[in-house]
């Protein structure tokens, strides 16, 4: 199975961005987790992040008919992204939302997830362990698309 991780704005900043809220690992120490788990579940991933909505999206588009699901950290994409939540919608891939912290139990304007309507799971606030149980989820459910 091969799975795109995709990772939006600012997370490129992890390490040095709010470490009170994000911790002090980097963005590279999240690759490299990432592809620890990945080895260990025997999936194939392709890591990805940008901080432009557009180049988001087309990556999106570009995981049909070459990957068998999505892991998303949209960042604040999350909570206004209409345009992301369509892309999703349109590869109808089965996809996972993940978050380091918890939106929920943060200001009120994060409890919108656009991203997570087009999500069949979401994982927030457990640091990178949520992309672990997300690529889990992923591998144990397989690569059919979404009924
Ligand atoms: C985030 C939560 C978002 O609300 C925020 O805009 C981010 C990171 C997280 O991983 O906790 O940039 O997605």
């Amino acid at each position: 199975m091969k799975i795109l991780v995709l990772n939006g704005p600012n997370l490129n900043m992890l390490g040095v961005r709010e470490p009170e809220l994000y911790g002090r690992r980097t963005y590279q120490d999240l690759e490299d987790y990432v592809n620890q788990c990945a080895a260990e579940l025997g999936l194939e991933v392709e890591l990805f992040q940008s901080n432009w909505e557009g180049a988001l999206v087309e990556k999106i588009q570009s995981a049909y008919g070459t990957a068998d699901g999505l892991v998303i950290n949209a960042a604040a994409y999350t909570h206004t992204s209409v345009a992301l939540l369509d892309a999703l919608k349109a590869v109808g891939l089965p996809a996972v939302e993940v978050h380091l912290t918890d939106p929920e139990r943060r200001e009120p304007f994060r409890r919108l997830s656009y991203v997570g309507m087009a999500c069949e799971k979401r994982f927030a606030g457990c640091g990178f362990e949520g992309y672990r149980l997300a690529l889990e989820h992923l591998a144990r459910r397989g690569g059919a698309a979404q009924t």
